[in-house]
């Protein structure tokens, strides 16, 4: 790109910045967000993306680490050069060091010619290394020579080549620990921890969660049925506004396509949720059947139909009797509640009442 061309570009950029430091929405397309929390995350990506430095995203998974660390590309001097995303932890040891670094010709059986690797291929650009926790001590020094020189070595080789990208790596392991395990080196988490990120998960932002059920129904609905749409009911709304969603967006994200594809258009009520979402442990008093199986204290007769001489808790025995069967009936029929009623000889009707009665304290809408 000629320089003119290049400083206009920039001056655009940092118009944008400005902008995006007061309102940080409008910069990040990708991003569906209402929550204040994502609002704060958003502010600080902007202002990082501008700078030349490591970034390190923390969250837990399906939060939406790649997601910010493709955007802070985006906005970054670099975006003009590539992105190139590795995920440390699905290769082996070997492998991924000749992927990063590339490899001499010779330098192991099947290598017949030179290859570059990650660092080379995304020169002036970035390289988003995922799950940087799952990284051997061995690379973690090939790493830090990176960061800290800027130069690396391919496999097999003493050359020594320039590096001239951007780190951004992302984990959802808690790297002090593995500090403390001797399994990740303390002098690259601080080189990496310059500009830490942590995206908060979904159930420190519930606001956000209509807006992702609505944008990936959207989606679900134009890529599967185009003429039929799916819509939810308001008391499946309830529902999965009120479930705290462990695996984050990306559970979300499967769950919205999963529904949409098995509705095949028209209203998904509370019945089509999943099981575990309709158990709800989130934001109210959280209940799961698997809770109420025996607690320590409660004794079952040593023989079917007679009272123990110390007596016992009918109701209480009776109730856990029940979520047992229950709880197999579902699992047993992949939570299909028609058949798990018919193997309890219920109606399906009386189940969904059974499950809706475990929700202690939660008042369906
Ligand atoms: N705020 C958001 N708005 C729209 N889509 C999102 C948002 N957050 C995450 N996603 C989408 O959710 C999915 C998971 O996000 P992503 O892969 O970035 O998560 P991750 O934190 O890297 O997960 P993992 O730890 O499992 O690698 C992707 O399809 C991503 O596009
Ligand atoms: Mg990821």
């Amino acid at each position: 790109m000629d320089k003119t061309k290049e400083n206009r570009e920039a001056r655009k950029l940092q118009q944008q910045t400005c902008k995006a430091e007061q309102e940080p929405f409008s910069l990040f397309p990708e991003v569906v967000t209402q929550s204040v929390q994502m609002h704060h995350v958003l502010q600080l990506v902007a202002k990082m993306a501008k700078t030349n430095g490591s970034v390190l995203i923390l969250g837990e998974s399906g939060t939406g680490k790649e997601l910010i660390a493709s955007a802070i590309h985006r906005l970054s001097p670099r975006a003009h050069h590539p992105f190139l995303a590795i995920n440390c932890s699905a290769i082996p040891d070997e492998l991924l060091e000749s992927e990063l670094f590339g490899h001499a010709k010779g330098a192991f059986t099947g290598a017949d010619r030179h290859r570059e690797g990650y660092f080379g291929a995304a020169n002036q650009g970035t390289v988003f290394l995922d799950e940087i926790g799952d990284m051997s001590l061995r690379l973690q020094a090939k790493l830090l020579r990176v960061l800290q020189e800027k130069t690396y070595s391919p496999v097999g080789s003493n050359r020594i080549v320039e590096a001239d990208v951007r780190i951004i790596a992302a984990t959802n392991v808690d790297l002090e620990k593995a500090i403390k395990e001797h399994l990740f080196r303390l002098d690259l988490y601080y080189r990496l921890h310059v500009l830490p990120i942590r995206i908060p998960p979904l159930r420190e932002r519930y606001d956000d969660v209509e807006c992702l059920l609505h944008h990936f129904l959207d989606i679900a609905n134009q890529v599967h049925y185009k003429e039929v749409p799916c819509w939810f009911s308001p008391e499946a709304m309830a529902t999965l506004c009120r479930y705290d969603w462990p695996g984050n967006v990306r559970q979300l994200q499967n769950i919205v396509e999963r529904l949409v594809i098995v509705r095949e258009g028209g209203e998904i009520t509370g019945d089509d949720l999943p099981i575990e979402c309709q158990l709800n442990p989130g934001q109210a008093p959280s209940f799961r059947i698997e809770d109420s199986l025996p607690k320590p204290q409660l004794q079952y007769p040593s023989a079917f139909g007679t009272l123990p001489t110390q007596g016992m808790n009918l109701a209480e025995l009776i109730e856990d009797l029940e979520n047992r069967y229950i709880l197999e009936a579902l699992q047993r029929t992949q939570n299909n509640k028609n058949q798990a009623a018919r193997l309890l000889g219920l109606n399906r009707t009386t189940l969904v009442e059974r499950l809706k009665k475990r929700k202690i304290g939660v008042k369906l809408t």
